[in-house]
């Protein structure tokens, strides 16, 4: 891995505190919660690539094939030399775009950004025998408090794939997309996936694939509880859920108390007593229209440059360029 870097940001003390911290709010609080960005340790790393290979879920299909139809034209209107990729895991999909970018000619340096680390240094090894000339970069961080800490230079391009911006809600999807925007330079890109409202069955099947996935990366999150906050969830008394809030318009996941149980949270130093039924909502992937996307980049201090879609309109892809 010669051309390959990685900076890392998370501190097992800032991942500590973090965690602890999104714990204490989360899990102490009713109703209860816990961020998604905490699925992604290894093994939610590799659930959720398994994920993007069930029959049900269309979104990563759906993105790679508009990749694959305009990574040519998003290389040459961009003429990207840094290409930045948050919340990365494999960057499968992105390979599209450096390809196309490299072509062009542009491209000199590739940032996979990332909370797992051992999803990013994988990735890496891929990314470093795919393309030996360039230059690769990682970074292990959470987007939401490390951006400070991507490369300066021009015509630089943020990636943002894969919907994961619905992670957030309304009022932190706005302040996450005006920080992105503070650290770009007038002229510079971000390249945006969103999965677009559709028919709410068609959605609720991509979060609940036969095969049962979905539901054991859900899961996952309690096992990451135990192992790095010292707590005794039992991970096979809560059962996935996966409904769309039309009214909100987002999936919402979440896990399910089967009894009535008492958890301890050792590095909370307490207990919480979970009721049956009670549901602990673990994610949130909101659904977008075409024009509300472009409008919240708008909000952010961007101009939309191009908005593609698949030939189901199931998902969309915008190129926008910073004002
Ligand atoms: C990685 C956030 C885009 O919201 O669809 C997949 C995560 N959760 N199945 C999504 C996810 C359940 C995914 N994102």
């Amino acid at each position: 891995m010669t051309n390959a870097t990685v900076e890392v940001h998370l501190s097992p003390s800032f991942f500590d505190e973090a965690l602890r911290s999104d714990a204490r709010q989360g899990l102490l609080a009713q109703p209860r919660r816990i961020p998604p960005k905490w699925f992604y340790d290894k093994r939610g790393s590799e659930l959720f690539d398994a994920i993007t290979e069930t029959e049900e879920y269309y979104p990563t299909r759906r993105e790679r094939s508009i990749l694959a139809s305009h990574a040519r034209e998003i290389a040459e209107r961009t003429k990207a030399r840094t290409i930045i990729e948050l919340g990365s895991g494999s960057s499968e999909k992105t390979r599209l775009i450096l390809d196309a970018a490299q072509r062009e000619g542009s491209l000199e340096r590739f940032v996979p950004f990332d909370v797992c680390e051992e999803a990013l240094r994988g990735a890496l090894n891929v990314l470093a025998e795919r393309f030996p000339n360039l230059d690769l970069a990682g970074v292990v961080g959470d987007f939401e408090e490390h951006l400070w800490a991507l490369p300066q230079g021009d015509r630089r391009m943020i990636v943002l794939l894969g919907g994961t911006i619905g992670n957030f809600e309304p009022t932190s999807r706005a302040a996450f997309l005006a920080s992105i925007r503070t650290v770009l330079a007038p002229g510079d890109w971000l390249l945006l996936g969103t999965d677009l409202v559709k028919d709410a069955a068609k959605i609720e099947r991509a979060y609940n694939d036969a095969s049962g996935i979905t539901a054991e990366f859900n899961r996952n999150v309690l096992a990451v509880m135990n192992r790095e906050l010292g707590a005794d969830f039992d991970v096979d008394a809560f059962a996935h859920r996966a409904w769309f809030d039309a009214a909100n318009s987002w999936i919402e996941m979440q896990l399910v108390s089967t009894t009535d149980q008492r958890v301890t949270i050792a590095a909370l130093d307490t207990h919480i007593d979970i009721a049956a039924d009670e549901a602990i909502r673990t994610e949130i992937s909101a659904k977008f229209q075409p024009d509300g996307i472009a409008g919240e980049l708008t909000q952010a201090g961007f101009r939309t440059e191009a908005f593609w879609t698949d030939d189901l309109d199931d998902f969309g892809l915008t190129l926008a360029q910073a004002i």
